[in-house]
């Protein structure tokens, strides 16, 4: 069953971590976002036919108020799965925050992943495979998941305040 959570304090709001992961570095990444955020996860995978490269996830983005999606850098760009899957949902994205895990080097990666999405996201980050394995991404992990909150939360309040007022 899906998970209606509230990560603003004011409204409930429902927020999905989608994540490609070969490794496993970007999946940890996922799974502790989750964890802190209280949402919903999904892996997004590689298809089964051979020579296509469609993705396959389970999650409607369109249902969700947030989406954070992760992907490894490769060749300094977003994961080929993760390049699809922004591509084959950009305009179901109500809010949209990205993260990137590399290990020399995340290039253009998080730019990249707004120009696929279409869309600007709330809060992004990079974190390092090398400090993913030694378990060193507290503090930073931390920051993102502040960073998405505040400005989720923000982005919520601007909606309320500017909605009309029935019957005026
Ligand atoms: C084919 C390939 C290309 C990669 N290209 C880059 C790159 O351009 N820059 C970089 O910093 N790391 C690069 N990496 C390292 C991965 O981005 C990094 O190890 C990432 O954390 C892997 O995530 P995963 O374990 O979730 O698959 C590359 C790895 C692979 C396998």
């Amino acid at each position: 069953m899906e998970k209606i959570r509230s990560i603003s304090g004011l409204l409930s709001r429902k927020v999905l971590v989608a994540y490609y992961s070969k490794g496993g570095n970007t999946r940890t990444v996922a799974e502790r976002l989750s964890k802190s955020l209280d949402t919903d996860l999904d892996e997004i995978k590689l298809g089964s036919t051979k020579g296509s490269t469609k993705v396959k996830f389970v999650k409607d983005p369109s249902e969700y108020d947030l989406v954070i999606v992760g992907t490894p850098v490769n060749g300094f760009k977003p994961s080929k799965p993760v390049t699809e899957y922004l591509m084959m949902n950009r305009g179901k994205f109500r809010e949209i925050a990205t993260y990137a895990t590399y290990s020399l080097w995340p290039a253009g990666t998080l730019d990249k992943m707004t120009e696929f999405a279409s869309k600007q996201p709330i809060a992004s980050a990079t974190f390092k495979s090398r400090e993913i394995k030694l378990d060193q991404i507290d503090g930073k992990l931390s920051a993102y998941v502040e960073s998405v909150k505040k400005r989720f939360k923000r982005t919520n309040s601007a909606r309320v305040e500017t909605s009309p007022i029935r019957g005026e």
